[in-house]
């Protein structure tokens, strides 16, 4: 290939005739989107996503769902296709680090979920775990500005998180890396917000639904305020999921998940992803990705991909259910402190009705003291007492001690993850075998 001293690049006519086909097909897909898919409902597009029929007949031999593909690397048709695609002229897949079909179909779903009703394109970088989705989100925002100097950085994140979210963040960002990570203990305060902010803040960071103790904020506001400054907001939504909630419609910038949980839906996987509104930065994120490596393998990708065709559908039934045993614990005397917010006694009950579209499937209550908590989660029959959440299959953890055990114990005091705190992941069993096995559970002495 021979280079333009403006830095045009001049092809040969061999690798021009692959850049045409794939700037056709391109062309062709950004039409589909436009054309069909942005004129779809969320159902529909969660099960189709960006697969279509002609894939399927002119690709795939008919296979009516995406197919998995395995292998590590892509073969090519001669030097020229070979070059166009080392030089990202074209976009072909060339080696599973850096993309793969069946991925491929996967990003795109999430993407066009996370974006659905929202005017702008959305891109999607997934991950091979949701921590790893958290660390690449905001990891751009972490380089140094100048050459050879150590600049001070910091960020403010919400103080109840998830607990290896708060290790990432205090440990490795904090005490590994010198950059500062400023809590927000009352989220649902924006001058809290606002007067930690200074010049030398990266970006702000919030979860919500907070994993176990259904944090909440107005995703607007904090999304307001951190772009007055310049700054972008990612939201960790692996809770709300883009059924309950989608925060870039809000303002946020960026999304991240543990795929882990709701949209893989079956326990079977170990996944994230990244879901960025701008197409730039989400390429930045995906380039990096390349570099540093943690990518989800395909299979994994296909099972995300294959629980998302019916993530609304769980998702409904995990809110039905969810919200029967809410009340359910709320009239148990040996349930305190019920934590969910579809319940009128959560402080953002109605900013919840207007944030979320149904209450998610966790729930959290406090069992008095951490001996009650462990005789409750020894005592369920169907709740298994396990670690994750988001799953077909219900289960019952006591944070304190598992999930959220990194977390030192006075910072889970101030952030009210106390002892006794019992944590729900209801699944979509019958709601009435579920309370009947909570019920026999807290009866006990
Ligand atoms: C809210 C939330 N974010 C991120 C993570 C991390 O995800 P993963 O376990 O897939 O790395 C979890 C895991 O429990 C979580 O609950």
């Amino acid at each position: 290939m021979t280079m333009h001293s403006d830095d045009e690049q001049a092809v040969s006519p061999g690798i021009q005739k692959y850049i045409d086909t794939n700037n056709e097909y391109l062309e062709r897909r950004d039409k589909y989107i436009d054309d069909v898919v942005k004129n779809l409902k969320f159902d529909t597009i969660a099960v189709h996503g960006l697969y279509t029929v002609e894939d399927a007949i002119e690709d795939y031999d008919g296979a009516i769902i995406e197919p998995v593909f395995l292998s590590s690397s892509q073969a090519y048709r001669d030097s020229d296709e070979l070059e166009a695609a080392l030089a990202y002229l074209i976009p072909t897949w060339c080696y599973s680090r850096i993309a793969n079909p069946t991925t491929y179909y996967y990003e795109w779903t999430l993407a066009l979920l996370e974006g659905y009703d929202f005017d702008g394109g959305t891109s999607c970088c997934s991950t091979s775990s949701g921590m790893a989705a958290i660390m690449m989100a905001v990891q751009p925002f972490l380089v140094h500005t100048k050459e050879h100097v150590f600049e001070e950085r910091n960020f403010l994140a919400t103080a109840q998180c998830y607990g290896g979210t708060y290790q990432l963040f205090s440990v490795r960002l904090e005490q590994e890396r010198g950059v500062e990570c400023r809590w927000i203990e009352d989220p649902t305060d924006i001058d809290a917000w606002a007067s930690r902010i200074d010049e030398n803040t990266r970006f702000l960071y919030g979860e919500l639904p907070s994993n176990p103790q259904q944090g909440f904020f107005d995703i607007e506001a904090v999304a307001d305020l951190a772009h007055s400054h310049g700054l972008p907001l990612i939201i960790d939504s692996t809770v709300a999921t883009p059924v309950l909630t989608r925060p870039l419609e809000l303002g946020a910038d960026i999304v991240v998940h543990s795929a882990t949980k709701y949209l893989n839906g079956h326990s079977d996987v170990i996944g994230g992803a990244i879901v960025s509104e701008d197409r730039d930065l989400g390429e930045r994120i995906r380039d990096q990705q390349r570099i540093s490596g943690p990518v989800p393998g395909p299979l994994d990708c296909w099972l995300v991909l294959r629980g998302i065709k019916t993530l609304h559908v769980r998702m409904k039934r995990h809110c039905e259910n969810a919200e029967r045993i809410a009340e359910f614990l709320v009239g148990h005397p040996a349930a305190g402190n019920v934590l969910y917010p579809g319940l009128p006694t959560h402080p953002q009950h109605e900013l919840a009705r207007r944030q979320m579209q149904g209450f998610g499937g966790m729930i959290s209550f406090d069992a008095g003291s951490f001996e009650r908590a462990r005789t409750v989660v020894a005592s369920t029959r169907l709740f298994q007492l396990a670690e994750s959440l988001g799953g077909v299959e219900s289960l019952i953890s006591v944070p304190a001690e598992m999930t959220h055990a990194s977390v030192p114990a006075e910072v889970r005091e101030k952030i009210g993850l106390t002892n006794g705190l019992v944590r729900l992941s209801v699944g979509i069993e019958s709601a009435d075998d579920l309370i009947a096995d909570l019920q026999h559970a807290l009866d006990q002495p």
